[in-house]
């Protein structure tokens, strides 16, 4: 379905064929957050909500179209610079851009769009459509990059060309997620442990309805504040400080001392959490998230009252064992873990709970997604090898 409907835009826009398809998925992070570019532990799954690219090489500039937005803006890929293109096009040059960095010559291409990511609900849309044009460009080369070196690119796109000062945890679990399993990941040596979600268990995305605002700037400021105590505790990164040396430098630390307390001790629950899920432990589960969500209210400021509405809710409804907001935050999404009996009952309820709290002032209505998980970025159609 996907595939023919990009394929179709594709041949609408562009008049012919694509020669390439591509597909990258969303993630939901089940926790570890606001750690990985602190150099810590994340924990995310890629999900069943893809984006899709179709592509061929051409002569004129490069040019980009979306199902949901229409078209962007064009390009040549050799010579876009960061500032020149706006709007979501930017992924787009951005990973042309990124690659250039490393010597690979880009050429201009033709690309169709479609995806049912949900966008500014913090299940990273935009580091799917930077893995899925990257895979579909690398195809198109007849290029290899390994999947964490192509996500290397996409935060890169990120860093450099769009100016978020992102982690690498979204690009990773776009590019590497596998089915039926969460993917542990160490920042720091980029090295991944597969862990299976337990097969009762389902992944519910419970959006707010209100996008979230990153919010550069407030992302970019949790970042700086979190690289100013880890320089003033002479650590190359939080990574490196226990919570017994913050907890003896507090006076010195400072103002940020809070930050750095949720980013340390998030780590911590990361670990705790893997062990966890590996045996099914449903009470240490939900205490973790729990644990999280309360730390990144209350500690690392990024929470709103919609994403603690939504995760109060799920946390008092049945079938839930855990729940916490997800991403970024500054509104988006929470991720509740249910069992799989519940799923469909437990959605309801906690949007209608969440409803009532919110009441009908701000009009945001919230919405659940029973989430499957799938495969990283992958070619799905390739015209060449047939
Ligand atoms: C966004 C960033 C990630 C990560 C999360 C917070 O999704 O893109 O790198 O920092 O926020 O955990």
């Amino acid at each position: 379905m996907a595939l023919q409907a990009v394929s179709n835009l594709f041949h609408d826009q562009f008049g012919t064929d694509p020669s390439v398809v591509s597909v990258a998925p969303g993630r939901v992070n089940l926790i570890g957050e606001h750690t990985d570019y602190n150099e810590g532990f994340v924990f995310p799954a890629a999900i069943d909500r893809e984006t899709w690219v179709a592509a061929s090489l051409t002569e004129g500039e490069t040019s980009v179209v979306s199902l949901q937005t229409g078209p962007g803006h064009s390009f040549f890929a050799d010579r876009v610079e960061p500032g020149n293109v706006h709007g979501w096009a930017r992924y787009i040059a951005g990973m042309a851009w990124a690659f250039r960095e490393i010597g690979i010559p880009v050429p201009d291409a033709q690309f169709a769009v479609s995806s049912n990511i949900p966008m500014g609900s913090g299940v990273s849309s935009s580091a799917a459509l930077e893995m899925a044009i990257g895979t579909a460009w690398l195809a198109l080369m007849r290029r290899t990059l390994t999947p964490s070196e192509l996500a290397i690119r996409g935060q890169r796109c990120e860093n450099g060309f769009v100016g978020v000062q992102s982690g690498i945890m979204d690009q990773m679990a776009s590019a590497n997620g596998r089915a039926g399993q969460a993917m542990f990941l160490d920042t720091r040596s980029l090295e991944i442990t597969y862990a299976p979600i337990p097969s009762e268990w389902k992944i519910v995305l419970l959006e707010t309805g209100k996008a979230r605002a990153l919010t550069k700037s407030a992302y970019n400021e949790r970042r700086s504040a979190c690289e100013a105590v880890a320089a003033k505790l002479g650590a190359g990164s939080l990574r490196d400080v226990s919570l017994e040396d913050l907890e003896a430098n507090r006076d010195a630390v400072g103002a940020n001392y809070p930050r750095a307390k949720h980013v340390v001790t998030e780590n911590i629950r990361t670990l705790e959490f893997v062990d966890a899920l590996r045996t099914s432990d449903t009470e240490l589960v939900g205490s973790l998230m729990r644990e999280s969500h309360e730390s990144l209210r209350d500690d690392y400021e990024v929470s709103c009252p919609e994403l603690d509405a939504m995760a109060e809710a799920a946390r008092i409804t049945e079938g839930g064992i855990g729940a916490r907001l997800t991403g970024a935050g500054f509104g988006g999404a929470c991720v509740a873990l249910v069992h799989q009996d519940h799923a469909d009952q437990f959605s309801e309820t906690v949007i209608r709970r969440y409803q009532e709290a919110i009441g009908d002032t701000n009009g945001y209505k919230g919405n659940a997604l029973v989430c499957g998980t799938v495969e990283g970025a992958r070619i799905t159609l390739s015209r060449d090898a047939e």
